[in-house]
């Protein structure tokens, strides 16, 4: 049965245009990229129509769309602005905001981090109760790798054999090595893994190596498979991948890093979140460990190593511009 949500031709990302604007280059890619995921994500008969509406509140929600961008601009890097067929990178960048969105319903949860507003609205669980939202998130995971191995549509054995090496490495990025991991390792620091298990020492205790080692899985590995999806459907040869590999690595380390601080120092309206939960949580964190100001240092020293590969690479145009977006960005 081909379900609706299965329909092909997800929308083209705009074609990239050098002398766009930066704030308007992105407004463009997030558009396109809302109107894909509105496409490609469940829709009634094919699924109960509940479903369908607790994913999409979620994921229409208002999110920066960061990784998606990320993916379109790396694929856009990779072919010197000249890539063929945007159709290529879209599904891709799209599955995997919806890996993420998933990840912050469950995040959001009573039994992860409690909390009541996310993208400027309540939360999944706030709305739907508990049960939907664990569900919505399952949906967003199952449905992601759905749109990973259908799209794009194509025979062709080098795109069907990119879509699979995309496949595994989204896989990698989002599972227990990945952002579950990370997030294994932030409950159980926080001393909210108490069943059966003795409280650990706490956020105190982790050294900058392991709260380092706990952001590039929790936060940084979805950055770096967003950045990698992008490349490799867009074809770009290894020493290309592994400088985008690179480069948002470090991107993903300063993104973190912000995130930290702005739950220190940011409004909480901007956000569309809740502030000042971390601390009182005791969740290990760049200013709980380093401090605000060396924090800034630290964000602002990541993203410099991440400009740096892609200057080594002979890369930059919007993913220079993006690493600028993560740094300085109130929300
Ligand atoms: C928030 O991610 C969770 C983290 C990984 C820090 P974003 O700040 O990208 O959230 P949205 O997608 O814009 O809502
Ligand atoms: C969550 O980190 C990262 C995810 C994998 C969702 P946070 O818990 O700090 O994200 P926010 O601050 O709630 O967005
Ligand atoms: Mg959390
Ligand atoms: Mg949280
Ligand atoms: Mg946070």
């Amino acid at each position: 049965m081909t379900s609706p949500s299965d329909r092909p031709a997800p929308a083209t990302a705009t074609p990239p245009d050098s002398g766009l604007p930066f704030h308007e280059y992105v407004r463009r890619q997030r558009a396109a990229v809302d109107a894909a995921l509105e496409r490609l994500l469940p829709s009634p008969p094919a699924c109960p129509p509940l479903i369908a509406e607790a994913v999409r509140y979620s994921v229409f929600a208002g999110g920066k769309r960061l990784r998606p961008v990320l993916a379109l601009a790396a694929a856009d890097a990779v072919t010197g602005g000249s890539l063929a067929d945007g159709e290529a990178v879209m599904p891709a960048a799209c599955a995997i905001e919806m890996i993420h969105t998933y990840s912050l319903i469950h995040d959001d949860l009573p039994a992860m981090d409690d909390d009541t507003q996310r993208r400027g609205r309540p939360t999944s669980h706030v709305v739907y109760g508990e049960g939907m939202a664990v569900l919505a998130g399952d949906a967003l995971l199952t449905e992601a790798f759905r749109v990973l191995a259908r799209h794009p549509r194509t025979s062709a054995p080098d795109v069907a054999a990119r879509k699979l090496r995309v496949l595994a490495r989204v896989a990698e990025a989002a599972g227990a090595a990945g952002m579950v991991g990370g997030q294994v390792v932030d409950l159980e620091a926080s001393g909210q893994l108490t069943s059966g298990r003795p409280r650990p020492a706490g956020a105190a205790a982790m050294n900058a190596a392991a709260l380092d080692a706990m952001h590039a899985r929790k936060t940084g590995a979805l950055i770096r498979a967003a950045a990698v999806a992008g490349a490799v459907m867009a074809g770009a040869p290894d020493a290309a991948v592994a400088a985008v590999d690179a480069y948002a690595g470090h991107l993903g380390l300063a993104f973190q890093i912000v995130d930290d601080i702005l739950d220190v120092e940011g409004d909480p309206a901007t956000l569309g979140k809740t502030t000042g939960k971390d601390a009182a949580a005791g969740k290990p964190t760049y200013p709980g460990l380093h401090g605000l100001g060396a924090s800034r240092r630290l964000a602002a020293e990541a993203i410099g190593r991440a400009r740096a590969s892609l200057a080594a690479a002979g890369l930059g145009g919007r993913l220079d511009e993006i690493a600028d977006w993560v740094l300085h960005r109130s929300h």
